[in-house]
């Protein structure tokens, strides 16, 4: 049930990943889609028809200009995310990126620093973190289940996306990679379990410069590879702990974990931060059995636009949000540092930081998605 008076969104951009963030924002009952666009405006017809939307905006300039739209969810390519975010902040109105929130620092550095003088608020997916299994996690943490943080593993072992996205070739250009790509999730995870990050060191690689599209409709289509597509890296956090990160389209299979955070008196294995539930299990030191974690949290399933939810009720309340802005320039500060050391050969200490977003009440309530039980 939609909350009174929900923060009225418009939708920028209709593609692929538009169909999740539609049907959650039935159930999210902080915000209620009013419009959409996309530069494919057939693209946004159908999705205004599929999901009972009300208007269809010509272009961006025609959103932004209603004063009806608060919040505009800008869900275009990477490449677009900072010209559509500062136009619409430029518009008076609050804005929530895909990630990554820019491609580069310039923008994102803008971007935060406008909206702060505008008082409109910049969020940023993911907002993965807010999921159950992530939110236990940090409470595991944060009740000292693991003692002292000492190191944390992030591993995104894959062999690209040219076989199931039906449009891939932006993964393999300029503000993407699996880096900009995956690393949002991994790294924001991190950055909420451990604190943000003094400096980094990282090495990367091209494993195949041309591509070949196997997903339909561009069965065929041969792409040239203009990013790094395997990037390994190292972290020191402003806590005093250290993490490696592998971040891979080059990767044919890996047995390797996607997150633990090791403590002076345990480990944390931490499922998939690209997913919202999954198993978290604890391994106390000395202990050869790994035991599983019950979940304390809410939003075991795919709950994408929990961060607009969470960002919508904020700006009704005045108070903070977060999958926000400042995480997310952070975020991609450290992304940029790992590519430009590897280009340096120095190890690079970060200009951001960020405080870690507050954890979620355990009974916090955004809507009930209709795919979790109970
Ligand atoms: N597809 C996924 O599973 C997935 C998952 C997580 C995050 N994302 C992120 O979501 C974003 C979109 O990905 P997608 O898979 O939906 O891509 P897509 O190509 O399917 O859709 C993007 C849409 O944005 C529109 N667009 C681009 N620039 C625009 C502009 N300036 N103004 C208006 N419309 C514009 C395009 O016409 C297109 O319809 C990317 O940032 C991606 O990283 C995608």
């Amino acid at each position: 049930m939609t909350q009174n008076n929900p923060v009225k969104v418009g939708v920028i951009g209709c593609g692929n990943i538009s169909d999740i963030y539609l049907t959650n924002a039935q159930w999210l009952n902080t915000i209620e889609v009013v419009g959409v666009t996309d530069l494919r405006i057939s693209m946004a017809e159908a999705q205004a028809e599929k999901y009972n939307i009300p208007t269809v905006y010509p272009s961006v300039d025609a959103m932004l200009a209603d004063p009806e739209i608060e919040m505009v969810l800008n869900i275009t390519h990477p490449a677009a995310h900072g010209a559509v975010a500062q136009a619409a902040v430029d518009a008076g109105k609050s804005v929530y990126n895909e990630k990554p929130l820019t491609l580069n620092r310039d923008e994102g550095e803008k971007l935060v620093a406008s909206a702060k003088a505008a008082r409109v608020l910049v969020g940023c997916a993911p907002d993965t973190f807010l999921g159950a299994a992530h939110q236990t996690a940090r409470k595991m943490i944060d009740d000292g289940a693991i003692g002292k943080l000492v190191s944390a593993n992030a591993f995104m072992m894959s062999w690209g996306m040219e076989m199931w996205h039906p449009n891939p070739e932006f993964y393999f250009k300029e503000g993407g990679g699996p880096m900009f790509d995956m690393g949002p999730y991994y790294l924001t995870d991190l950055v909420f379990l451990m604190g943000s990050v003094h400096s980094v060191s990282g090495m990367v690689t091209t494993g195949r410069k041309k591509r070949t599209i196997t997903s339909e409709p561009l069965n065929g289509t041969i792409i040239d590879v203009e990013v790094p597509t395997h990037v390994s890296g190292m972290m020191r956090f402003n806590n005093g702990a250290v993490g490696t990160i592998v971040q891979s389209f080059d990767i044919a299979g890996s047995e390797l974990p996607h997150i633990e955070i090791h403590g002076d008196k345990g480990s944390l294995s931490v499922p998939d931060p690209n997913r919202f539930g999954g198993q978290l299990r604890i391994r106390k030191g000395g202990s050869r059995e790994w035991e599983d974690v019950p979940l304390t949290h809410s939003y075991t399933e795919n709950s994408r636009g929990l961060g607009l939810a969470d960002m919508a009720r904020a700006l009704r309340s005045k108070d903070a949000h977060r999958a926000n802005g400042d995480i997310a320039y952070h975020v991609l500060d450290l992304m940029h540092a790992f590519h430009d050391s590897s280009e340096t050969g120095m190890n690079i200490v970060l200009k951001s930081s960020c405080d870690r977003p507050a954890p979620m009440p355990t009974d916090a309530f955004l809507g009930q998605n209709p795919k979790t039980s109970g």
